[in-house]
């Protein structure tokens, strides 16, 4: 049986569940393949052996001895970053090896690049592990869906924040308690402000646009907001509403532009979205041919991310055993096809909201309120103001009809400038009926 040779570089959670997984599953993946996988070597500068089970499996330091060398058929990254894990890429590709990698931050910013020095050099660069952990979406969206003009993507596509957001909203836990849990369980970024303030999940939108509308879309289209500035009487007031608040990816097509926008979204308690629980993901794509179609499970985590590794490795050893490299083309689209997409500018979007202004309960203070939201045009839908706190302040909640994000920035700029206001306001869209 002839053998494909793997070299892989990094072996942290992803790298060793993906060298777990190729173990484990062998003669799964022989029986599937027509070739046997061989993980040869692993290349990481930290780790002194590698475990029992990946006897035979050489360790080294020296990355060459993985991107370039004669035994090695395809190279895993799975360091994540940019540098040096786009050197060695570039270099593992200049060498003619094929590629997988897990490495979003690095698709999402330099994949242009990457994929047109995999082109020149017909090798292939997988990723399906870049987006949604286990879940097979990059697969989906190329292959299964490949029939539909996609007319929006819609996504909880970061564990990390829908575990703390779920854990705010469940067992009400404070935000840095729950971020700690999720770095524990080893779901978190190595640096978690990607998670929380929307820049990993932005990283996964971009990926899935791209392939989606066959345009090139960058990280700076996508308007990001991040779940810091939710506080559990956010949860609460929507529990009341009837709502849960999830970190979203939203792009809408509307055929002459798309919406590129990933923020804290106010989500009805019966839609699916809202039923995503724990460190899952759910991505859900509206086809024009098929409709809904809703992805679930682990978004990351040591075995379901192998497991996407594993089915990169798997296509491209079918494809390499067929002598069919690039039978489907990496972004979906042939890249001769791609073409500039415009971006609905964010100001534009327009949707209910969920204010809570932070103000000194004084007589008058309301009406000022509303006369400013009324002078520019946002309609108000209900009001709810709490008891008076400790210190004088009270939060006043305030639910819009459809309103223009212009107008609404306008608005809570001047509401926010009010002397009896004490703290900047915060704002939460509201999932509408089309989302
Ligand atoms: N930090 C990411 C998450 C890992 O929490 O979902 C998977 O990309």
């Amino acid at each position: 049986m002839r053998e494909i040779r793997v070299g892989l570089i990094g072996f942290g959670t992803v790298g060793s569940g993906t060298a777990e997984v190729l173990h484990l599953q062998a003669q799964r993946l022989a029986a599937k393949t027509g070739a046997a996988i061989r993980l040869v070597r692993v290349a990481d500068l930290r780790l002194a052996a590698l475990p029992p089970h990946l006897a035979g499996v050489e360790l080294t330091r020296d990355a060459d001895r993985v991107l370039i060398a004669d035994d090695i058929d395809i190279v895993v990254e799975l360091i994540g970053g940019i540098e040096p894990a786009k050197s060695f890429i570039l270099k593992a590709i200049a060498h003619g090896k094929h590629v997988v990698t897990a490495n979003k931050a690095l698709i999402s910013q330099h994949g242009r690049e990457i994929f047109e020095a995999a082109a020149r050099k017909n090798v292939e660069v997988g990723f399906e592990a870049s987006v949604g952990g286990g879940i097979p979406v990059i697969k989906a969206l190329k292959e299964g869906l490949v029939a539909n003009r996609i007319d929006a993507i819609l996504g909880i596509m970061n564990g990390t924040a829908n575990y703390i957001l779920n854990n705010m909203t469940d067992h009400g836990m404070a935000f840095d308690e729950v971020l700690k849990d999720a770095q524990a369980k080893g779901f978190a970024e190595a640096d978690p402000t990607y998670d929380v303030e929307g820049i990993d999940t932005a990283h996964k939108l971009v990926i899935l646009m791209t392939m989606a509308y066959g345009s090139h879309v960058r990280l700076s289209d996508v308007s990001i907001e991040g779940i810091s500035q939710i506080d559990p009487i956010d949860i609460e007031f929507a529990r009341e509403f009837g709502y849960r608040i999830k970190l979203l990816a939203i792009s809408k097509n509307h055929g002459d532009s798309v919406e590129a926008r990933v923020h804290a979204t106010m989500v009805p308690e019966k839609h699916m979205l809202a039923n995503i629980g724990g460190a899952f993901n759910g991505i859900q794509f509206v086809g024009d041919m098929v409709g809904d179609v809703l992805l679930y499970g682990l978004g990351a985590g040591k075995m379901p991310t192998g497991s996407a590794v594993v089915a990169d490795i798997v296509d491209i050893a079918r494809n390499i055993v067929n002598s069919a490299v690039n039978r489907v083309p990496a972004l979906s689209w042939l890249p001769e096809k791609f073409q500039e997409v415009a971006i609905t500018p964010m100001e534009r979007i327009r949707g209910p909201y969920y204010f809570r202004i932070t103000a000194q309960d004084k007589p008058g203070v309301l009406s000022k309120i509303s006369g400013i939201l009324g002078n520019h045009g946002i309609s108000i839908e209900s009001v709810i103001q709490k008891s008076r706190e400790k210190k004088g302040t009270v939060p006043i909640v305030i639910r819009t009809y459809e309103a223009e994000e212009s107008a609404v920035r306008k608005a809570l700029a001047e509401i926010d400038a009010l002397e009896v206001c004490a703290a900047r306001t915060v704002k939460i869209r509201i999932m509408d009926n089309e989302g």
